[in-house]
C-alpha cells in the first residue's frame, strides 16, 4: 500500500538528490517476494499472559519499510493497529536520554545484556537493572519520564513525543483495554518493582503505582506497521524524522538507543540475533518487531504469533547471503 503523501515526498526528493535505494521498484519487488515466501513460516503462538493480547487474531502479517529519505512501502496488514508493548522501550529510553542525558539516566540503569528472560527478577552487580530494554530497566526509565509532573501530563508528554517519531498522517493512539488487562494481571512486574524498591533502584519519592501505570500505558500505545516503520527510520536517520526533517531526539540519544537495541533488544536471543542478523532490533510481545539499518531504513514486521519472526529472519538473512538484494547491498 503506497502512501500518497510519502510518494510525493519521494518524487520531490528524487529530483533533488540521489535516492538511498536507487532501484526502489526492484528493491520493493524483492521484499515482496520475501514477504510472501516466509508467510507460511507463520508458526508460533499468541501471547496469553496479558489476557487482552490473547484475543488478537493470530493471522495478521505485515511488513513495512521506510528509508531515511522517505521512501515507504508496506505489505499485508500494514494498517492493522497493535500495541507497541516492549517496542515502546527504545523510544521511551531515547526520549528520557534526550531529556536527562546519558550520565543521569545510566546512574539508574546499566548497558549490559542480562542474558535472562525479559521479565526476570534480577539486578546487575551494582544492584541496578542490567539495561533499559528489559522490564526492570524499562520500569526504572518510566519512573524518570517527567518525574516531577502529574501522571496525566507525563503520559500526554510521552504520547506527543512518540507521535513525533512517526508520520504526520500515521495512526498512533492508546489501547485502554490492553492497559487495564495488563494492570490487572502484572504480578511479575509488581514483584519486580518491589524488589527494585527494596534495593533503592528508583529515584527518591517515586510512587510505585504511578510508575507502573505509566509503564503499562507506554506499552499500550497503539500504532500500525506502516507508521512504526517511520518511527524506526527516525532512529535510522540519527533522530531526525525522514518524513518532515524534524529532529526528535539528539544524536547521542539516538546512537545510544541503537547500541542498546543491538546488544539487548532481543533479550536472551540478542546474541544470536546480533550474530545472525547484525542489526539493532526490538521485539514486542504483541508480535511487533522493528529493525534499524542505520543510515538506510527502518523496517517493521508484525505477526501476533510470537517466535514466528525468528523463522522470517533466518529466511531473510539466507536470502541476503545468497543475493545482493537488488538496489541495496547488505553487509
Ligand atoms: O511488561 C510486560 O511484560 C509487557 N508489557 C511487555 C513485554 C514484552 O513486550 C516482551 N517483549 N517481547
Amino acid at each position: 500500500k503506497e502512501c500518497v503523501g510519502s510518494s510525493i515526498g519521494v518524487i520531490a526528493k528524487a529530483l533533488k538528490q540521489q535516492l538511498v535505494i536507487p532501484d526502489w521498484t526492484a528493491f520493493c519487488k524483492t521484499m515482496e517476494e520475501i514477504f510472501e515466501q516466509v508467510r507460511p513460516a507463520h508458526a508460533g503462538s499468541v501471547a496469553t499472559y496479558i489476557p487482552q493480547l490473547a484475543r488478537t487474531d493470530p493471522g495478521y502479517w505485515a511488513m513495512s519499510i521506510c528509508t531515511v529519505d522517505g521512501q515507504r512501502k508496506s505489505f499485508g496488514d500494514a494498517l492493522q493497529p497493535f500495541c507497541l508493548q516492549s517496542v515502546s522501550k527504545p523510544f521511551t529510553y531515547a526520549m528520557v536520554h534526550s531529556e536527562l542525558g546519558a550520565d543521569e539516566l545510566h546512574s539508574y540503569v546499566g548497558q549490559e545484556p542480562s542474558g535472562r528472560l525479559f521479565n526476570d527478577i534480577c539486578l546487575d552487580h551494582d544492584k541496578k537493572p542490567h539495561n533499559p530494554l528489559i522490564n526492570a530497566g524499562a520500569i526504572i526509565v518510566a519512573s524518570l519520564v517527567m518525574r516531577h509532573a502529574t501522571l496525566s501530563d507525563r503520559f500526554d508528554y510521552a504520547l506527543q513525543q512518540f507521535k513525533k517519531f512517526g508520520s504526520s498522517t500515521g495512526n498512533i493512539g492508546f489501547n485502554n483495554s490492553v492497559f487495564l488487562s495488563e494492570r490487572e494481571t502484572a504480578d511479575r512486574n509488581y514483584a519486580l518493582s518491589y524488589y527494585m524498591r527494596e534495593h533503592k533502584c528508583f529515584p527518591p519519592n517515586t510512587n510505585l503505582q504511578d510508575t507502573l501505570d505509566l509503564y503499562f500505558q507506554l506499552c499500550s500505545i497503539e500504532t500500525n506497521s506502516d507508521n512504526l516503520a517511520v518511527m524506526a527510520a527516525t532512529l535510522a536517520n540519527g533522530g531526525v524524522n525522514p518524513m518532515n526533517g524534524e529532529r526528535v531526539i539528539n544524536n547521542r540519544a539516538c546512537r545510544d538507543t541503537l547500541s542498546l537495541m543491538y546488544s539487548c533488544g532481543m533479550y536472551d536471543w540478542s546474541g544470536q540475533f546480533a550474530f545472525r542478523v547484525g542489526l539493532p532490533a526490538k521485539s514486542g510481545v504483541s508480535g511487533d518487531l522493528i529493525i534499524v539499518v542505520p543510515n538506510v531504513m527502518g523496517i517493521c514486521l508484525y505477526s501476533p504469533r510470537l517466535d514466528s519472526l525468528e523463522t522470517v529472519f533466518k529466511r531473510f538473512i539466507s536470502h541476503y547471503q545468497r543475493n545482493t538484494v537488488r538496489g541495496v547491498k547488505f553487509a
